[in-house]
């Protein structure tokens, strides 16, 4: 009997179109095809989380014709699964011999040489690519549900989640388009935070809750309008308990993420003020009940409550922001977040090495507006999830918009407040429809 042969794809099967089914096609002629399906995890170490989930993807690759078996692939790079399988061919597409998998494509190479097996790449179907339908669903837009639900997935798939703050659609849409290139690797953004501070301050009013609900909302509705990408919501205290139930309800509807709220009583200052304002902390017993009575109200599975430690913000100590940790994970909190208003960040340090050496999965989020120097590689190290620039697109436009209105009145003119603003071609062209 002749053996038939061991034929190993690896994919992410997304957006399944039809230069998938041409691999899998010219794979399945060669021999018996295992599909090495990649992980969230493994996809969003190199490129953009998938739509659809790792259950999702499986369930359509196992049904497509040709295809006798879809394992895990928990990394990008193959040689695990390579070196268990041991196939006698790799089957992927030309493409990749240019671009960030180079790399992966030459360890391939390398470790099939190791049992005599080889290589075979197909060419490359033009006309139809992931990026181009990845494109053409973002001028869709999204769902509630699946935007909502994307922040669990998130933190779940990526070392670290990187939150710009946004206080309207325009400043969200510079969180949802910005790409750059760091250490060969495009970096973006993965959502959006609603700042209390931010939202205020646009609306000529101070951060002391003094914004209603149903206004913030307005601004997440104005946001979600234009963008895909989840939000976390800044929830200050939450207000009374019995409010904060509707609050879940409301924000969980507009498709937000997760509400954070801190734990302080009465009227709220912004946490930068520390003990400079007068701010009350509120007892451990009240924002548990809060907490727990959250978590119930909520009807999706995916809403996230994180639970915001102000001990170290207000000087209550370290022991007490562990406390506190410990207490609002069990009433029910899904992640904590840990604030401090220093320069340097040996509090947050010392705060992350004492709780991961009791907890090792509850998400923490920090937003490091003072202790600034910190990099996202060494947020990682120390077991932080999710970081939040809480305020940075309003602090930069702020002083744009104010330099160029003095210009303005000094000058009796506009020309030389010209080269500090954009051109009116750029205008014309940042929202597509305009023309
Ligand atoms: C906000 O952005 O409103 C915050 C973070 O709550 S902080 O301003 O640091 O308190
Ligand atoms: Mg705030």
């Amino acid at each position: 009997m002749i053996m038939s042969k061991k034929i190993y794809v690896g994919m992410s099967a997304d957006l399944v179109h039809p230069g998938h089914m041409n691999i899998l096609k010219e794979a399945a002629k060669l021999g018996d095809v295992t599909v090495g399906l990649l992980t969230d995890k493994a996809i969003a170490s190199y490129k953009r989380m998938p739509f659809m989930s790792f259950e999702l993807r499986k369930e359509v690759i196992e049904n497509i014709k040709g295809v006798s078996s879809v394992i895990a692939q928990e990394t990008l790079d193959y040689r695990p699964n390579l070196k268990r399988i041991k196939p006698d061919i790799v089957v992927h597409g030309d493409d990749w011999k240019e671009g960030v998998q180079i790399k992966t494509r030459q360890q391939v190479i390398d470790t099939l040489a190791d049992w005599g097996g080889e290589l075979v790449e197909i060419k490359y179907t033009h006309g139809i690519s992931s990026t181009q339908l990845n494109n053409a669903l973002a001028e869709i837009g999204t769902t509630v549900d699946v935007r909502r639900a994307r922040l669990r997935r998130l933190i779940n798939a990526k070392p670290i989640v990187r939150i710009l703050e946004a206080h309207n659609a325009l400043s969200a849409l510079i969180a949802e388009n910005t790409v750059v290139e760091r250490d060969g690797k495009n970096v973006y953004f993965d959502g959006v935070w609603s700042s209390s501070l931010t939202d205020s301050t646009a609306r000529g009013k101070p951060d002391i809750e003094a914004i209603d609900m149903t206004s913030r909302i307005s601004s997440v509705n104005d946001i979600f309008e234009v963008t895909s990408k989840p939000m976390i919501f800044d929830g200050d205290t939450g207000g009374k308990t019995e409010h904060f139930e509707f609050n879940v309800r409301s924000l969980e509807r507009a498709g937000v993420s997760a509400v954070v709220i801190e734990d302080k009583t009465g009227l709220k200052k912004n946490s930068l003020f520390g003990n400079e304002v007068k701010q009350t902390q509120e007892t451990i017993e009240n924002f548990c009940d809060k907490i727990n009575r959250g978590k119930a109200a909520q009807l999706s599975d995916d809403f996230m409550i994180i639970a915001r430690i102000e001990s170290l913000i207000l000087e209550a100590g370290m022991k007490d922001a562990l406390i506190r940790a410990e207490a609002y994970i069990k009433s029910g909190a899904d992640g904590i977040m840990i604030h401090s208003r220093h320069k340097d960040p040996a509090e947050i340090v010392e705060f992350m090495e004492k709780f991961r050496a009791v907890d090792n999965s509850t998400p923490v989020v920090v937003v490091p507006t003072s202790f600034n120097s910190v990099t996202v590689e060494e947020f990682i190290k120390m077991g932080v999830n999710v970081v939040i620039s809480a305020n940075h697109m309003l602090r930069a436009a702020y002083p744009a918009m104010s330099k160029v209105a003095k210009s303005l009145l000094k000058n009796g003119r506009s020309l030389e407040a010209e080269s500090d603003c954009m051109s009116i071609k750029e205008i014309l062209e940042i929202i597509p429809g305009t023309k």
